[in-house]
């Protein structure tokens, strides 16, 4: 790979050993992947601390502390190495726990602790505390065509299809790396030619709300995997919280990191400049069937009514989405053996709790919590068996990582699930 002469300053240790370790790690990186060159960056979401079971127990153990988590985890370094301040903003992804809600969360006091020392190795360094995976709703919203190394892929496909910021989907390695140097490979989606759509998909059914958005996304997903589908048809311009459920969804059950929505989406004024003059690979519609089929296929673990626990919140709930779910709550009781969490950046919640929303979802029975979810923290009100969620993405996890039955439907479907106790959802 050509270096700049910043670039092999670093590679040098002229500005230090974590530094170099970072710029060698993004070199044979970048080499391997066929990179010819580096490509400077100002943007990194990322997990930095022990945000894991695996990583909460190694730190525990290890008398380095964050430094020697961040050495060895985030720049392949066995030797502890004093982690400098970042060159990159870099946004913290999700934390694993909400220190907040440890009780209700199961979360131990030591765990609560190293969360602290956590947040301030990450203070010490300049890392951002959005803790959240969904930056773009709390202040970190990248302008079309910037460059970014960004981690999580509800993040990603946001970043790539709704804002036209160019990222890969990095690891915890690669972003660690550019966060220290600025720098990322300049390969996969940070070009142009990779970015344009590969699949037309011709959408022949209304898609309106966000559970209509997540069972577009879940379908496609399935059909392309790690292609690019160019949406054609849409019929109401979507906002914010559909778009974040489409990629989440489109993410899960494929790995589609780009997309296209023919009018709507940056990268895509028209159908041509969409698929930049080229031909489709293939033309797909989403008609009743596809629809039906998508939401069999995210409601196939969903077997007893009774319902334990409601999540809401993944990604993480913008305002609107609070403000919605709580007017479908006001007033209302949640279900005495059902219970209700909603999670949401720190940041929102602010807000929430200056308007009220937090008080309403606690006079109601519910939860607003931060930093974390479910299927990352793996953390839920304990003896859930069956869940309900109004996230394919969550629908998709929740049963594989926590072994639970899930239902996936509308915020009122769920809403009405946590006050009831019974899921009475149902394909529209
Ligand atoms: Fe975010 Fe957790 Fe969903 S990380 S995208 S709320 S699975």
């Amino acid at each position: 790979m050509k270096l700049a002469d910043d670039e092999k300053a670093m590679l040098d240790g002229r500005q230090g050993p974590a530094r170099q370790r970072a710029m060698d790690l993004l070199v044979r990186y970048g080499e391997a992947l066929g990179a010819e060159r580096l490509v400077d960056t100002n943007n990194v979401c990322a997990t930095v601390g022990a945000t894991t079971p695996f990583l909460r127990d190694w730190a525990a153990e290890h008398p380095g502390g964050l430094d020697a988590v961040f050495s060895e985890f985030s720049l392949d370094s066995a030797e502890v190495l004093e982690i400098p301040k970042v060159k990159a903003y870099t946004c913290h992804v999700q934390q694993g726990i909400d220190p907040e809600h440890a009780v209700e969360q199961g979360v131990s006091p030591q765990l609560v602790q190293l969360y602290r020392k956590g947040e301030a190795f990450m203070g010490r360094i300049g890392v951002q505390l959005l803790n959240t995976c969904a930056p773009y709703q709390v202040g970190n919203v990248p302008v079309k065509g910037e460059h970014c190394a960004w981690m999580e892929s509800s993040a990603v496909i946001y970043c790539n299809g709704a804002l036209g910021a160019r990222t890969n989907a990095e690891g915890r390695e690669s972003a660690g790396a550019a966060m220290l140097t600025g720098k990322i490979p300049y390969w996969g989606y940070h070009l142009h030619g990779n970015r344009l759509g590969t699949h037309l998909v011709e959408i022949e059914v209304e898609v309106k709300d966000t559970a209509d958005w997540g069972l577009l996304g879940y379908y496609i997903g399935e059909v392309v995997q790690e292609q690019i589908p160019v949406l054609n048809g849409i019929g109401h311009v979507p906002n914010l919280a559909r778009l974040k459920h489409f990629g989440a969804a489109a993410a899960s059950s494929g790995g589609v990191e780009m997309y296209h929505v023919v009018g709507i989406t940056p990268e895509a004024p028209s159908l041509a400049a969409a698929f930049g003059g080229r031909k489709p690979l293939a033309t797909l519609k989403y008609g009743a069937a596809e629809r039906r089929r998508a939401y069999e296929q995210v409601n196939s673990t969903g077997r007893d009514r009774q319902v334990d626990y409601v999540m809401l919140g993944c990604p993480h709930y913008s305002l609107e989405q609070i403000w919605e779910a709580c007017q479908l709550l006001e007033g209302q009781r949640v279900h005495a053996s059902t219970s209700l969490w909603i999670f949401t950046p720190s940041a929102i919640k602010q807000i929430a709790d200056r308007n009220g929303y937090t008080k309403i979802i606690s006079d109601a029975g519910g939860v607003l919590m931060t930093d974390n979810c479910s299927a990352f923290g793996r953390v839920m009100p304990k003896g859930t068996k069956v869940a309900a969620v109004d996230s394919a993405k969550q629908a998709h996890y929740l049963p594989a990582i926590m072994g639970v039955q899930a239902w996936f439907g509308t915020t009122a479907e769920c809403i009405q699930a946590a006050v009831t106790g019974r899921w009475s959802g149902g394909m529209r």
